[in-house]
This record gives structure tokens, sequence and C-alpha cells, in this order.
């Protein structure tokens, strides 16, 4: 990637948002925010579909259906209030030991969804990038897979990251074998491998780390999502089930992440010391 294409990139990122959000139904005080305050990156785990259809006496089927129109509205909201990015876990590579009825139900939920978002998706300047194995999806689904990234490829609005068919660590492994080839090919000495060449060969290479992981349903871990890219998240656990995350609950999130003390590692109005500099030298 060339450096004007950098910047464009990240540019896009920083495309215009609104003066700032606002939620109708949002009780005070989580009824405007900022854009400055804004996470980039906003990744999701869509937790307690099945929960959510059990309680109900319904199949877990009915559980991600309903899972399925909370995510196209909190998709809609992350492009009306100018997310650069939004990453979600909808299958991971563990998924596939479920029932065979309810992977059959989430591949046709997926298969759907595809079909009937993607002219708006693609009107939106929506840019989706599935994370994950594609090539392992079911020929039907890997078709629209491939085909909602190719036909939104050129699109510069939100950038839509998709997991399917993702594992955390394998993802790490994938990026350690391609960087092991390209050595094996004489393209990057070993020693030029540092931690932007590693994230370069990631499935979301030239996007910015996550800044917000949400996780639905109470439970409190990461699950084997993006592990190298939410080294510095910040995590907002939310107690709801999937299919009740709205707007307003994500607004709250926003909200919980706009007054984190974000410090890297660092301490609060200290500028971070450079290293091997002059003074070192000497
Ligand atoms: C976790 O809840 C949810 C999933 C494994 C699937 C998430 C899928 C969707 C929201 C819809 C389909 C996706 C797209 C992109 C159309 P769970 O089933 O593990 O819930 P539980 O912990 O209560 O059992």
């Amino acid at each position: 990637m060339f450096l004007d294409d950098v910047s464009k990139f990240l540019g896009d990122l920083f495309r215009p948002k609104p003066d700032h959000i606002t939620v109708s139904s949002a009780p005070a005080p989580a009824k405007t925010l900022l854009p400055e305050k804004l996470p980039r990156h906003v990744a999701i785990i869509m937790d307690g579909n099945g929960r959510w259809a059990t309680g109900r006496g319904l199949p877990r089927s009915a559980g991600h259906a309903a899972g399925t129109e909370a995510l196209r509205d909190i998709i809609r909201a992350s492009d009306d209030w100018g997310i650069g990015a939004l990453s979600l876990y909808a299958f991971s590579t563990e998924n596939w030991s479920r029932s065979k009825d309810e992977v059959s139900a989430l591949m046709g939920l997926l298969l759907r969804y595809f079909n009937s978002e993607i002219d708006e998706l693609d009107e939106k300047n929506v840019k989706i990038t599935i994370l994950g194995d594609v090539e392992g999806m079911p020929q039907p689904q890997r078709e629209a897979l491939v085909n909602a990234m190719a036909r939104t490829a050129d699109n510069t609005g939100l950038r839509l990251n998709i997991a399917l068919n993702y594992g955390g660590r394998a993802e790490l492994v994938r990026a350690a074998q391609r960087l092991a080839r390209r050595a094996v090919e004489g393209e990057i000495a070993p020693e030029e491998i540092d931690e932007a060449a590693f994230s370069g060969e990631l499935y979301t290479a030239h996007l910015p780390d996550v800044d917000l992981l949400i996780r639905t349903s109470g439970e409190m871990r990461t699950s084997n999502f993006l592990p190298w890219q939410l080294v510095y998240a910040e995590m907002v656990f939310d107690s709801c089930y999937w299919p009740d995350f709205d707007r307003v609950r994500y607004l709250k999130c926003l909200w919980e992440y706009a007054r984190r003390d974000r410090r890297f590692g660092g301490v609060k109005g200290q500028a971070p010391e450079r290293a091997n500099s002059e003074e070192d030298a000497n």
C-alpha cells in the first residue's frame, strides 16, 4: 500500500460524522455523544441468542433470527453515527460443533441476510470484509460472501467486518505462516518481521486496532475473538441477550467508552519518551 492510499484510507476512517449522536429514547445523561469521543473500531460478541429463545420456549434458531434483526439495526446505527469500523463475531470455528439443525439455521440466516441487505449496504458505501476461512464455508454462503466483498471492495464508508468460520489463534497461525512463506521466498528478511508486518497479514490488515469490545449476555471473556487486535481495547459487557441489544444500549456502551481513561501503558499527562534518543546515546 502506498502512502497516498494509506492517507486516503485513514481519511475514510475519520470521515465526517454527525455533530453529535442523539437517540430519542435514551435516558439522560446518555443522550448526546460528541464524535471525537467515538471509538474508531468497535467489535461485538453477539452472545445470548440461544438463551433468549430458550427463555421463551422457542427453538434456538428463533434466537438467531431475532439476533439477525438486532444486528441489522446495529449496523445501520454504526453507519448513521460515523463509526469507522465494526467487527461482528457471527460464527466461530468452534460453532460447527453445534447441532446440524442449528448450524443449518445459521447458514440459512446468513444467506438471507446477505441477499436482502447487500443492495442497501452497497448503496450506503459500506465495505464488507469477511474475517475467517471463507473457503471452508458451504458453497452458496461462500459465493454470497465473495460476491459481497467484491461488490463493496471500493466502498469508502463504514468498514463492516463479519467474522465467519473464524478463530483468533488460527488467524495468528495463518499470519505466521504467510510471513514464513514470504521469508522463504526472500521477499522479507526475518529481522524485518515486526508488529506492523504481522498486523499486515491479519484479516484486519490496514484497520486500526479495536478500541471498544462489546459483549452481550453477561459473559465476560473474549472467546478467541481478535486476540491481536484487542490488546488495548476497552471492554464493555451488557447483561442483555443479543436479540434485546438495540441503539439505546449501544449508545450507552459508547458513552461508557467515552468516559474511560485510555493510557496505553503510559501515564496521563506525560508525553511518551522517545526510545533510542540522542540523550540515551550520550
Ligand atoms: C451466540 O449466541 C451467537 C451466535 C453463535 C451466532 C450469532 C449470529 C447472529 C446474530 C445472526 C446471524 C449472523 C449474520 C451475519 C446474519 P449463542 O447461540 O451462543 O447463545 P447462548 O450462549 O445463549 O447459547
